[in-house]
């Protein structure tokens, strides 16, 4: 058995009087691709963000690549980030800018701020933007402006900046919220096909059909608390029932 990718040792997060997540233990492998399912408000968008390191918990531990996050400094924990490639359910992509800066924001981690300045100006390592373009099927939008383009697009454009990044571990918040059915099943296939072993994939999603078509393994939550975490064959329609369930 290979290292953990992600250890997370009896973590709450607490917002004032609120706590989103309660005692959180679970452990993330190289190469799993694990679907964090549970309705609005269930924790998943929090449980993202522990992991990326841009929140910490109020209680627990939280350990990335054998490193506690918690114990490193503001260059340790920027070395770990660049390995996790985050996909917000905001995208933040830069509208007025073309394609090309928003997909070559991928690098930033590693560019020095001025490289990062200049390519604002003259577009720098346009294959490598190319080729990412290419691998999530817009290849011709390169120089377009990014608010002409279809949402789809956009959350393409999303994903070939984390393409660009290179990381170890994609994490996705609800990526296919806002898209209609054909274009879910494009960007589901293109992110499990982006994430071959030991590339891993965690992704938050609504529509457990997809969780159990595109990953192998379901972690539910509800009220901030893990429900179950299987295999998506174990997963039960009752199980479901109950990560659903409005009541208490
Ligand atoms: N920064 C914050 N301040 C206060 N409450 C927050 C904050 N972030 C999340 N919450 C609350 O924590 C709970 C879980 O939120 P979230 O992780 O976004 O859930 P999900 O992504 O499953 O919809 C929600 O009740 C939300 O309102
Ligand atoms: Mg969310």
């Amino acid at each position: 058995m290979p290292s953990p990718l992600f250890t997370l040792q009896n973590v709450c997060q607490q917002f004032g009087q609120f706590l989103a997540l309660s005692d959180i233990n679970l452990q993330i492998y190289p190469g799993e691709r694990v679907a964090l399912v549970g309705s609005s408000g269930a924790g998943k968008s929090t449980l993202l963000r522990l992991l990326n390191g841009t929140l910490h918990p109020t209680q627990g531990e939280i350990w990335a690549m054998e490193r506690n996050l918690q114990d490193l400094n503001a260059r340790s924990l920027r070395q770990i980030q660049r390995q996790i490639g985050t996909i917000y359910q905001q995208l933040h992509l830069v509208d007025n800018l073309r394609v090309i800066h928003n997909v070559n924001a991928g690098h930033l981690g590693r560019w020095s701020f001025l490289k990062a300045l200049v390519s604002l100006i003259v577009p720098l390592e346009v294959k490598t933007a190319t080729q990412a373009l290419a691998q999530v099927g817009i290849p011709e939008k390169l120089y377009e402006r990014t608010d002409r383009l279809s949402g789809g697009q956009q959350q393409r454009v999303a994903i070939a900046r984390v393409l660009v990044q290179d990381p170890l571990v994609i994490l996705a918040d609800e990526p296919i919220a806002s898209l209609d059915p054909a274009l879910s099943r494009d960007v589901m296939d293109l992110l499990k096909n982006l994430s071959q072993p030991p590339r891993t994939l965690i992704v938050s999603l609504h529509d457990v059909d997809f969780a159990r078509s595109h990953c192998d393994r379901m972690i539910g939550l509800r009220q901030g608390r893990i429900l179950f975490d299987a295999s998506p064959d174990l997963v039960s329609p009752q199980m479901m029932v109950d990560l659903y369930r409005l009541e208490p």
